[in-house]
């Protein structure tokens, strides 16, 4: 695994944007796994900004995202197919159609996780998978206690998913209690990762993640069986990793 520490959140998300341009510039037709939350905001300003320069293309990039909530419309501004739309898509040249989002309305969520793994293995599986992570240990919406072996599926969101995540809403009831999500499989299938953290908020945890066992209770620890896995993070993020002995690179 490598480790870069970066000074504050801005050169996180450059750093971050840096290594997902030099995915697309070296295959441009490259499968991207895609976040949402508040962590890619920086980095998928970064993107826009050097596509709007003439400096990378998107046109032949396919997409996946990672999750949506279960009960949401695309429109829905707290959906994250309108996030997507919102801080990247909407900005840059990718073709709509190679953009996929779960479909939060649909009908039947076991069919529309089934047909969502087969659309990430009939694009050829996910080159570069970028993740956050929750305060719990979450990716994804795979909460502690999931199991490792789950491919995309519908999830009960824990009290402090819900907790962390009723900022974006306008009251704690209004956040959705299910989702639909990639499994650890699905995650764990990508070639590479790129897990990005920023904030003191995420110190513990991200020391549990990376120094501690790999368990259930902590799910980004499963990224420490991957064989290319790169985090980015800022120093408030990495300090405890830092204190623990980790070679991180400046
Ligand atoms: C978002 C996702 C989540 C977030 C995590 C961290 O698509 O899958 O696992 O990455 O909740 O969120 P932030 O970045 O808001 O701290």
């Amino acid at each position: 695994m490598r480790i870069y520490q970066s000074e504050d959140y801005q050169a996180m998300s450059r750093r971050a944007a840096n290594i997902i341009s030099a995915q697309v510039i070296y295959k441009p037709d490259c499968v991207l796994g895609l976040a949402t939350g508040g962590t890619p905001v920086g980095t998928y300003k970064q993107l826009v900004e050097w596509y709007k320069k003439g400096d990378l293309s998107f046109a032949e990039t396919r997409s996946v995202n990672l999750d949506e909530y279960l009960g949401l419309s695309p429109h829905h501004e707290q959906s994250y197919r309108y996030f997507m739309q919102d801080n990247l898509f909407d900005h840059i040249d990718i073709k709509p159609e190679n953009t996929h989002v779960l479909n939060g309305l649909a009908k039947n969520p076991e069919a529309e996780c089934a047909a969502y793994n087969k659309l990430i293995q009939d694009l050829g599986g996910i080159d570069l998978q970028l993740l956050g992570m929750g305060h719990n240990g979450h990716i994804a919406f795979n909460e502690p206690g999931d199991d490792f072996g789950l491919e995309t599926h519908l999830v009960d969101l824990t009290e402090s998913t819900i907790e962390a995540n009723k900022r974006f809403f306008e009251s704690r009831d209004e956040v959705p209690r299910h989702a639909l999500s990639m499994g650890i499989k699905n995650i764990m299938n990508a070639r590479r990762i790129l897990i990005i953290v920023s904030g003191e908020e995420k110190a513990e945890i991200v020391k549990k993640a990376f120094t501690g066992p790999v368990t259930k209770d902590v799910p980004a620890s499963v990224l420490q069986l991957h064989p290319d896995v790169t985090l980015v993070g800022d120093k408030a993020a990495l300090h405890k990793l830092v204190e623990a002995g980790v070679q991180v690179c400046g």
